[in-house]
């Protein structure tokens, strides 16, 4: 009797093991989204790249070429420490050696070149939002960055973090890919802001709070968030709530601080110093476009002691 319970109990365990992996495995586009007749636009690759502040994580340590992206960025967070990995075209250290498909899996799915999952501290939730010939002009203007052969350090997680297949779980409750929609009741300049704000530039990744899963608390979208990142530093509430948040602001003002690195109040905020160096990389149209649909956001209120102007 023992012996029967004990295996119908092992079954279980195990069906339900093969479950979760049938749920919850990587998942790939497939080749066929690389359509024919596509040429690739090096600029546009540059926006993308400035947009998704990819060198904010990837820059080599010490230095401060954006362009250099040996990695080594320590990203603490509650789970351990996450060390952002080279993305150089070195082949061997690097991503010189991938094919155009891996890369658009990394970033629109947060699947890596050996099929695993990819930790969300890359944020290719909001990544997913990209369209695939703005990932594959991204993909064509890193190819063109210095390589470097420093390999990639450890990330510096325990049990049961350091486990990727964990990550399943973390997909399959809070990933939910899909391409940017335009709104045709908004204009031109709005959709484009809402295309690079909750896409490439992934504004709502550190100014949404997270709950204890590291999944975004969706009614607090915006709302500010403690971040681990920045040191400590606090992302500041960019809902359009007046008093909380900085509804008080012009879409001017908005565009102001993306471009410059300084806002109304002649305050440099290091708590985003990083992403500040690469908009202010971008046209004034896009910030513009950026502004236009935080602007836009939702009021809500909540944590406005840490505006700071
Ligand atoms: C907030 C920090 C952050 C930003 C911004 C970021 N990344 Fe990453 N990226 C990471 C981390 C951390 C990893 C490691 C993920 C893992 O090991 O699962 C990673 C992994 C990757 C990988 C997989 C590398 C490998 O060896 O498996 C690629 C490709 C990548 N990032 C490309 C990019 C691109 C392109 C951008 C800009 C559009 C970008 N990243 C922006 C943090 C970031
Ligand atoms: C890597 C995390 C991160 C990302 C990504 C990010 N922010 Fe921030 N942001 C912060 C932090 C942290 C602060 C608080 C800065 C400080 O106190 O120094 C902040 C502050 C701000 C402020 C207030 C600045 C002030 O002077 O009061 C605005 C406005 C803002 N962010 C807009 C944006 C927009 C728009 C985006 C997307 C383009 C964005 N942020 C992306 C972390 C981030």
């Amino acid at each position: 009797m023992l012996r029967r319970i004990l295996l119908i109990v092992g079954l279980l365990i195990v069906a339900g093991a093969v479950s979760f992996w049938l749920v919850t495995m990587p998942k790939k586009l497939p080749a066929a989204v690389l359509t024919a007749g596509y040429r690739p636009n090096l600029a546009n690759g540059e926006v993308m790249f400035n947009a998704g502040n990819c060198s904010g994580c990837h820059i080599t340590q010490g230095q401060s070429d954006r362009t250099q992206l040996a990695g080594g960025l320590k990203l603490e967070s509650p789970f351990g420490t996450f060390v952002a990995p080279n993305i150089s075209p070195d082949p061997k250290a690097g991503i010189g050696a991938w094919s155009e498909l891996e890369f658009v899996n990394a970033v629109k799915r947060g699947t890596g070149r050996r099929g695993e999952h990819l930790y969300p501290a890359f944020p290719y939730a909001s990544y997913a939002l990209m369209k695939t010939s703005d990932v594959r002009d991204l993909f064509a203007y890193m190819k063109t960055l210095p390589p470097s052969a420093n390999p990639s350090p450890p990330h510096e997680l325990s049990f049961p973090f350091n486990v990727r297949l964990v990550l399943g779980g973390w997909k399959f409750l809070y990933f939910k890919p899909q391409e940017f929609v335009a709104d045709p009741n908004q204009s031109a300049a709005w959709n484009r802001g809402a295309y690079l704000a909750e896409g490439a530039a992934h504004c709502a990744e550190c100014h949404t709070p997270r709950n204890a899963l590291g999944g975004p608390e969706l009614d607090k979208l915006y709302a500010g968030a403690p971040n681990l990142e920045a040191g400590g530093r606090f992302a500041t509430n960019i809902t359009s709530h007046p008093k909380d948040g900085v509804g008080d602001w012009t879409i001017e003002d908005m565009a102001g601080l993306l471009a410059t690195g300084m806002d109304r109040c002649f305050n440099e905020p290091t708590g985003m110093a990083g992403v500040l160096a690469s908009t202010s990389k971008l046209s004034a149209e896009d910030n513009t476009a950026i502004a236009t649909y935080i602007h836009t956001l939702p009021a809500k209120a909540g944590n406005g002691k840490h505006k700071t102007c």
